[in-house]
Parts: structure tokens; C-alpha cells; sequence
């Protein structure tokens, strides 16, 4: 296995400590300790199930969609996660006859390792890169991997989880013509259920319980705002308010909270289908060249190009 590093461990550790003592953590600590992945997957179990007509789906439309790539085809995924949406498409391109090269990005060793090792077990040239996506500067690392045209992936809510409106635009500033994007993103749907379940409580605490924490110390709460940049585009922030006076250790660093203060966890954004499109088409200037709806309606997946 391969996995070359531009975002070190003790860089990630540091980060860590300081976005603790700012109060306000970004979404790659949600995936970093083998306590978050552990609750990630649980997570997904749930959507596991709703989520796949359209990977199958994207499956059976990729070796199309690659027909004009000459050679090995690369495949590169920013924010690949353990990488289990993405061998679908790497098996339909190989059971096609394909050669692929296989990128998976991620600033998590442990989701990293799962990605490798499951494309090496199908027999894809495969190349880890441990990077953060949310620079635009490891975005355009990672991208120049491979020449284009080259596939990219930015799946399973990923967008969602970074600004929308700058992360769209980053990416399409590393596509050139004859790339393709697929992208995907949760649709807002005004049903009421705002309620989170146990598993995604568990999922947004667990950076907090890997310093010591625990839920009685403090109160969870999410809550949805409309982001007034753009119609149909809508913020989950998640804070944790603190009961008591609290004294947690990062990096080795004390950080104190008093009783009171919030801790901002991970955002989501989600989206209107017509935001969604203005954030990809007019706002980042990609072409839509097809949509996927998934059947029960809470998601869209995007095909773009340059
Ligand atoms: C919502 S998950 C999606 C994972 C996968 N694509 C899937 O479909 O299941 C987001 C992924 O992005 C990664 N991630 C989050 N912030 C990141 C960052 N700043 N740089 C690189 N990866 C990041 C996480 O480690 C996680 O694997």
C-alpha cells in the first residue's frame, strides 16, 4: 500500500488542539480517531441502503462516461472516505476491460488505509494521498496526480460538510477540459425531522468523548438556518453547550472550558436542487451534464464537466 503524505499526523494533532481551544472544529477531526470512524460507519449503515439504486446507477453509466479517455483511466476521489462508493465505479471500469488508476484523497490514515487496501483487493493500481481538500493548494496537488482527463469523485455529502460555495469553486479551478466531476450533495427537504438520531449524535460527539468527555457533560444542539447568500441553501451547525466547568487535554495542551460556553462541532449544508445547480453551474462555471436523482429523493448526484 502507498499513501504519500502532505498533511502529517502531528500537523493534523496540532490543528487539533488549536481548533479545541478556538471552540470551532472542522469536519476532518470527525473522521481522524478510529472512535470517529467507528461512528461514521454506523452512521452510514443507515444510508447505505438509499443511496445505492443510484450507484448502481452511476456504475452502469461510467464506462460511457470515461469512453474518451485513451489509456489508464484516473480516478481521483477528494474525500474518498474508506472508498466504498468509489469501487463501484473502479469495478465497472475494470469488469469493462479499463485499466484504473485509483487516488483516493483524505486527511484520515484510517479511512486512507480502508480505501487502499479494499481497491488493491480488486486489483487497481492504487495511490493514497493523505492531503487536506480544503486548501486549494493540496486540492491542485492531488488533482495533478494524473493528467486529464482524469474522473472525479466528491461523494457522499462531502461538499456539504466545507463552505459550498468556495469548495465547488476550488474544485472546478483543478479541472481542465475533458474531466469529469461527479459530486453529490443532500437535498433540503422541509419535512420537519430535525430530530438527529442516536447514531449521528454519536458521530458528532465522538471528537469531544476522544478527549475525555462525556454527553452529560454538556448539552448537544443542532440547528438549521438559511444561508442568505444564496436562496435554498441552508446551515446545520452543531454545538456542544457545556453543563460544567470543563478540562479537557489535546496534544497534550489543558484547555479549560467554563460552564456555558459552546463548542461549534461540524456544519452541514444542504441544498435546494435549483441551489445546487447555481452553486455548480454559475457560481463555479461547470456544465451539468447529468443528474441522478436518488428514488427516495434525498439526494442528487451531479455529472459535470469543464
Ligand atoms: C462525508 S465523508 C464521505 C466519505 C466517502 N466519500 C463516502 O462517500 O462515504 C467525508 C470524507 O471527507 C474527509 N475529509 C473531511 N475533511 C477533510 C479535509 N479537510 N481534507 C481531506 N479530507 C477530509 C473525511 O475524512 C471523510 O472521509
Amino acid at each position: 500500500m502507498t499513501i504519500e503524505v502532505l498533511l502529517t499526523e502531528a500537523e493534523i494533532a496540532d490543528e487539533f488542539a488549536e481548533a479545541m481551544e478556538a471552540r470551532d472544529l472542522p469536519e476532518k477531526f470527525f473522521y481522524w480517531t478510529p472512535l470517529s470512524v467507528r461512528a461514521w460507519k454506523q452512521l452510514g449503515e443507515k444510508s447505505h441502503e438509499s443511496v445505492k439504486p443510484t450507484w448502481d446507477a452511476l456504475a452502469a453509466k461510467a464506462t460511457e462516461l470515461v469512453k474518451s479517455f485513451g489509456g489508464k483511466v484516473p480516478v481521483i476521489s477528494f474525500g474518498a472516505g474508506d472508498g466504498s462508493k468509489d469501487r463501484l465505479i473502479l469495478k465497472a471500469l475494470l469488469a469493462a476491460g479499463r485499466e484504473v488508476r485509483y487516488v483516493p484523497v483524505d486527511s484520515s490514515q484510517t479511512m486512507l488505509e480502508i480505501a487502499c487496501a479494499g481497491a488493491e483487493d480488486d486489483d487497481c493500481d492504487t495511490l493514497g494521498l493523505k492531503a487536506d481538500i480544503s486548501s486549494p493548494v493540496h486540492l491542485m496537488l492531488a488533482a495533478d496526480v494524473s493528467e486529464a482527463p482524469r474522473l472525479f469523485l466528491m461523494v457522499g455529502n462531502t461538499l456539504a460538510g466545507f463552505d459550498p460555495l468556495d469548495q465547488m469553486k476550488h474544485v472546478a479551478a483543478c479541472m481542465h477540459k475533458g474531466d469529469i466531476l461527479i459530486v453529490d450533495a443532500r437535498i433540503h427537504d422541509d419535512d420537519g425531522t430535525l430530530e438527529p438520531s442516536e447514531e449521528q449524535k454519536a458521530f458528532v460527539f465522538a471528537p469531544l468523548a476522544s478527549v475525555g468527555l462525556g454527553r452529560e457533560d454538556g448539552e448537544l444542539k443542532f440547528v438549521e438556518n438559511q444561508d442568505d447568500r444564496k436562496a435554498g441553501l441552508y446551515i446545520m451547525t452543531r454545538r456542544f453547550q457545556a453543563a460544567r466547568d470543563l478540562t479537557m487535554v489535546a496534544s497534550g495542551r489543558e484547555i479549560k472550558v467554563e460552564r456555558g460556553e459552546r463548542i461549534f462541532l461540524n456544519f452541514r449544508y444542504r441544498f435546494t436542487r435549483e441551489a445546487l445547480r447555481w452553486i455548480v453551474a454559475e457560481h463555479a462555471g461547470l456544465k451539468i451534464v447529468g443528474e441522478v436523482p436518488a428514488a427516495d429523493g434525498r439526494f442528487v448526484t451531479m455529472i459535470c464537466s469543464k
